[in-house]
């Protein structure tokens, strides 16, 4: 297996109840290293271009609303098959279907308002993290 860097966000309803401390021990626990991190505001246009791939969902405009509503804390993981990994440390989407000691079964409130992001394959990954990160950011 390749050390692999993927892309995480710690969503607003997790920022509001002040767990980035508590979802970072959770990530770290499981083995993958934070080697970038910042706190910042998504813009409307930045959370549209985020999430492009989900325009035609019905969903959209509220996921959007939700992502802008407060800061969020965006992250690269670094990791033995990190992208994966994390997908799994992470849980379902819908925390009701997430397994025990999942970061969405532990903390999640929603199915939208579920705590984390993850990138959702390896190229993903890389756009993703280019989307908020210089190369320089990155400190493994
Ligand atoms: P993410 O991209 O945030 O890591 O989550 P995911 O892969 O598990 O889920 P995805 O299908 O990519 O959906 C992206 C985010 O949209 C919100 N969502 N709302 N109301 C709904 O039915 C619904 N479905 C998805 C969630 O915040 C989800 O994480
Ligand atoms: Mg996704």
């Amino acid at each position: 297996m390749a050390i692999e860097h993927t892309f995480s966000i710690i969503k607003p309803d997790a920022t509001r109840r002040n767990l980035t401390g508590k979802i970072n021990s959770v990530i770290e626990e499981a083995g993958l290293r934070i080697v970038a991190q910042k706190r910042v505001r998504l813009t409307r246009e930045q959370a549209e271009g985020f999430y492009a791939v989900h325009k035609e969902r019905s969903f959209f405009g509220e996921l959007v609303d939700f992502m802008v509503s407060g800061p969020v804390v965006v992250q690269v993981l670094e990791g033995e098959n990190a992208v994966a990994k994390y997908r799994e440390v992470m849980g379902a989407t819908n925390p009701a279907n997430a397994e025990e000691g999942t970061i969405r079964k532990l903390f999640a409130e929603s199915i939208e308002a579920n705590s984390v992001h993850g990138s959702d394959s390896l190229e993903n990954a890389a756009i993703e993290v280019a989307y908020f990160f210089a190369q320089t950011d990155i400190v493994g």
